[in-house]
């Protein structure tokens, strides 16, 4: 019984624990952060994509030299293909 609370426990502790930190930017931290290295957010305002075409876009960036995680990729992403770019 205790060694199968053990288990249990070590178990949600790898589960909400053992993954990479987190990001806590938001999206329009990331972008303010990252994306105004090379350019100013002007065109990212005027730029409007879907998740591909953002996907797209960010790997290209990538390849510039932008520097996010796989994590704030995604969340740049979903911002901005769901028309976040006009808060920034
Ligand atoms: C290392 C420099 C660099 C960084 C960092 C960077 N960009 Fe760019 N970006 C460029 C260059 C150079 C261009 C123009 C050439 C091109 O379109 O690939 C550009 C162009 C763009 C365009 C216009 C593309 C088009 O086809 O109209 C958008 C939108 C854009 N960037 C968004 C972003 C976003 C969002 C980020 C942050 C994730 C970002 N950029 C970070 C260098 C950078």
């Amino acid at each position: 019984m205790r060694i199968a609370m053990i288990t249990v426990m070590t178990a949600c502790v790898v589960l909400t624990c053992g993954c990479a930190p987190q990001s806590t930017a938001t999206p329009v931290q990331i972008i303010k952060t990252q994306c105004t290295k090379c350019h100013n957010t002007d065109r990212i305002k005027a730029a409007k994509f879907d998740v591909d075409g953002w996907t797209a876009i960010i790997w290209r960036m990538r390849g510039q030299g932008a520097q996010l995680t796989d994590a704030e990729a995604k969340a740049v992403i979903g911002f901005l293909a769901g028309g976040g770019g006009s808060q920034l």
